[in-house]
């Protein structure tokens, strides 16, 4: 109901509301006046530009925050240097992550000198340091809100403070049990989505800075869940991907009964939706029950995401993964029994504390035994906090790179040779969009997430139609429709 709630009838002479959201849509009427003020003044809305630096959940995250901007009146740019207002919606999970933000806000603030007028905001992972507040503060003093994972419901009432105040405002929670539902979202793509399933992380892998700057794992209600889906789906989407750190483990906290496979046998009945994908899943709970759910469905794709991380046994230990080399080759078993044209793809890190060249060796074993479709492979980044961050024994970087090269090479040779052998075969792709460097070639995406390319029309786009896959390239195909 708040989808269509009008914004110009709150009275925001009155207090604001106490409850969520009711108390946001409020701030989003307040910052919608203050809009229509900067058009009278300057005879134009204004501009903002959402930049995400994370994974999937922190691109879910923007397309909220771009939500409310639209709401409240603000023209949505794709780059900085024409807006009004950019926010960069941070990721800290590696620290060229963190970099990565530092350098651009060198950009940000040449770019504020020209246009004193402009407003910057900083958000997610990376400010839920307390290090990196620190760091803003005293080095990037013309950054206008900081705020957290924790807070981002809170966008509408954090702006309406900004509007007000010529200060610095930072407001970083350490914890919430909140879950604020039904509040705008401004989708990327048309006909695609993702939807949260849960927030946070319990896992504690003792490399990984997640389950400190997103918090305890909570699962959202599989009735908002499923209401979200069923609205997407009459909006014209036809794919959805489910997101959680940890998707298997979903309804843990949840007082109905509900775990993953079920959620996924409920989604599956929504009618428009064609196709289903989630991420991320964590081996150690990844059920029967959902292996055979997936090889019933009709439209959960044919991809599972399974992070590997390492294939050493002893270095999996000291990882806290809680599953051995053995037990992770056994469940790839298990499903290629149930599903044999999966696509496995995995996420690897090279590096990790006490890593030897042997250890390495066991992680390319396993590359070769499974046969990965793709492989993410980073080199281990120190962060602090963690348990890994205060091992004694952390890997010099030369040894590292060695390993990572033998690594990626392998990687890409398997993957090379798999995806090959889908060549001379017709699969269905959802088409995404034109082709950047030909025109006259469209985007799809395939189930096993394999991209081809292909001549058509735009008026494909958001359409799944067959492909017969010509030519590999090499991550990629060339096709024909047919
Ligand atoms: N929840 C997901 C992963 C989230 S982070 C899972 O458990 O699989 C995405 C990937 O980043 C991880 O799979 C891991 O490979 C990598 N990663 C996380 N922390 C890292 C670190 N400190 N150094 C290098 N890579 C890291
Ligand atoms: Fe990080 Fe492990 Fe949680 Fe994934 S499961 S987010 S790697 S702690
Ligand atoms: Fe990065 Fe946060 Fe995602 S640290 S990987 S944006 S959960």
């Amino acid at each position: 109901m708040y989808q269509e709630i009008d914004l110009d009838k709150i009275d925001i002479h009155a207090d604001p509301p106490l409850e969520e959201p009711a108390r946001q849509y409020y701030f989003m009427a307040k910052c919608r006046k203050w809009v229509k003020g900067f058009e009278q003044r300057n005879g134009r809305l204004p501009k903002s530009c959402v930049l995400n630096f994370g994974c999937q959940m922190n691109a879910r995250d923007s397309e909220k925050l771009s939500g409310i901007l639209k709401q409240i009146g603000y023209i949505l740019a794709e780059e900085e240097d024409s807006a009004d207002f950019c926010i960069y919606n941070t990721c800290t999970v590696r620290d060229n992550a963190d970099q990565r933000v530092y350098g651009r806000l060198g950009h940000l603030n040449s770019l504020k000198k020209k246009k004193p007028s402009m407003k910057i905001a900083l958000c997610g992972c990376m400010m839920q340091e307390p290090g990196t507040v620190e760091r803003i503060r005293k080095s990037y003093r013309f950054v206008d809100l900081v705020f957290g994972t924790h807070n981002i419901y809170k966008f509408a009432e954090l702006l309406a403070e900004m509007f007000e105040q010529d200060r610095m405002i930072v407001d970083i929670w350490q914890s919430t049990d909140a879950i604020v539902e039904e509040l705008p979202a401004e989708r990327k793509y048309p006909f695609k989505s993702g939807i949260n399933i849960m927030f946070g992380c319990n896992n504690f892998c003792s490399y990984c800075i997640v389950p400190y700057v997103r918090g305890r794992e909570r699962s959202r209600n599989p009735k908002d869940i499923l209401q979200e889906i069923s609205s997407l789906a009459a909006d014209g989407v036809v794919e959805i991907m489910l997101l959680g750190q940890n998707v298997n483990s979903y309804g843990k906290n949840l007082e109905d009964q509900m775990n993953f496979a079920g959620l996924l046998r409920e989604v599956e009945k929504i009618e428009g939706i064609r196709r289903i994908r989630f991420m991320t899943s964590h081996p150690k709970d990844l059920s029967d029950e959902l292996i055979q759910v997936m090889a019933e469905s009709e439209k959960i794709c044919r991809h599972l995401h399974l992070p590997l991380q390492s294939g050493s046994t002893r270095i999996l230990k000291e990882m806290n993964r809680r599953y051995t080399k053995e037990e992770y080759l056994s469940l790839v078993e298990r499903i290629r029994r149930a599903i044999p044209d999966i696509a496995l793809t995995t996420d690897i890190i090279v590096g990790f504390p006490g890593e030897t060249p042997e250890d390495v060796d066991e992680t390319i074993d396993v590359i070769r035994k499974v046969g990965f479709d793709n492989a993410f492979t980073f080199l281990y980044s120190k962060r602090t906090g963690t348990p890994a961050a205060a091992m004694e024994n952390q890997v010099e970087e030369s040894v590292m790179k060695e390993g990572f090269d033998r690594v990626l090479k392998v990687v890409q040779d398997t993957a090379r040779k798999r995806v090959a052998l889908l060549a001379g075969r017709t699969m269905e792709a959802l088409v995404e969009e034109e082709n950047e460097q030909d025109p006259s070639l469209m985007t799809g995406r395939l189930a096993n997430n394999i991209l081809v390319h292909f001549p058509g029309e735009p008026s494909l786009i958001g359409q799944i139609v067959p492909v017969h896959l010509r030519e590999y390239k090499g991550f990629y195909y060339l096709g024909e429709r047919m």
